[in-house]
């Protein structure tokens, strides 16, 4: 299989303060990490699918990914994460099976992203060689700050919202990850630090990251729009 989806879930999750690791939270009665790895088995192309989850929770977190993948368990690996997401994607990077070649890095938290955009994103990817990452335009007026004071307007034209999943080819991420100084927020920053191109496809306004009590509001109210 040339394609797999590395699921990071090993937050912790205490913005949301539930007190619970964040992709075991519930979004309108399924829990997020079981909503992320299901859009990944809807996916057209069989794809390899490593969830990355708190060691606490490998138990349960394998019963879980095994329930969402029926036939296809052989097809999944769930690993233990580390103490931050950069540590996270690197042991789920360590868990994929030889021949893959593309790997796509998806937040368990953006739950409710389509699997259009997973799609769109490894399409673009193959097309280019490069890495590629789902964006929105920047709708707030956006301002450096220094402590409380406004400092200056960012010319915000040239700035995009990222999402995930971000894909790029396997060994250029591993190679880019083993030689990274420091840690990134995101694949994209650790890829481009070893002097990789990025792209960009649209993003989805649905494939918001879970962070806050509020975005689970959104997110149960995004569910509730879509069976209406
Ligand atoms: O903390 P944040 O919301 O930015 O995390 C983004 C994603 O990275 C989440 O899906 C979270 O579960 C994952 N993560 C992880 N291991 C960590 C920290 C975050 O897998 N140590």
């Amino acid at each position: 299989m040339s394609r797999a989806v590395v699921v990071v879930a090993a937050g912790s999750g205490t913005r949301l303060g539930i007190g619970d690791a964040k992709a075991f939270v519930p979004v309108a009665g399924e829990l997020m990490l079981t909503r992320a790895v299901r859009t990944v088995f809807t996916l057209p192309e069989p794809t390899f699918v490593v969830v990355v989850a708190p060691a606490a929770r490998l138990d349960e977190c394998r019963a879980l990914v095994a329930a969402v993948a029926g036939p296809a368990v052989d097809l999944t690996a769930v690993v233990p994460g580390g103490a931050d997401r950069h540590a996270s994607v690197q042991a789920g990077l360590d868990a994929l099976p030889d021949g893959v070649a593309w790997v796509g890095v998806h937040d368990a938290a953006r739950c409710l992203t389509p699997a259009a955009q997973f799609d769109a994103v490894f399409a673009r990817a193959r097309e280019t060689g490069d890495g590629v990452v789902p964006a929105l335009p920047v709708t707030d007026t956006v301002k450096r700050v220094d402590g409380d004071r406004v400092v200056e307007t960012v010319d915000r034209s040239a700035l995009v919202g990222v999402q995930t999943p971000q894909v790029f080819p396997l060994r250029a991420l591993r190679d880019a990850y083993t030689a990274a100084l420091q840690s990134e927020t995101d694949d994209a920053g650790v890829f481009r630090a070893a002097g990789g191109v990025v792209r960009t496809v649209p993003g989805d306004a649905d494939a918001f990251k879970i962070t806050t009590r509020w975005d689970l509001a959104r997110a149960e109210a995004v569910v509730a729009g879509t069976r209406a």
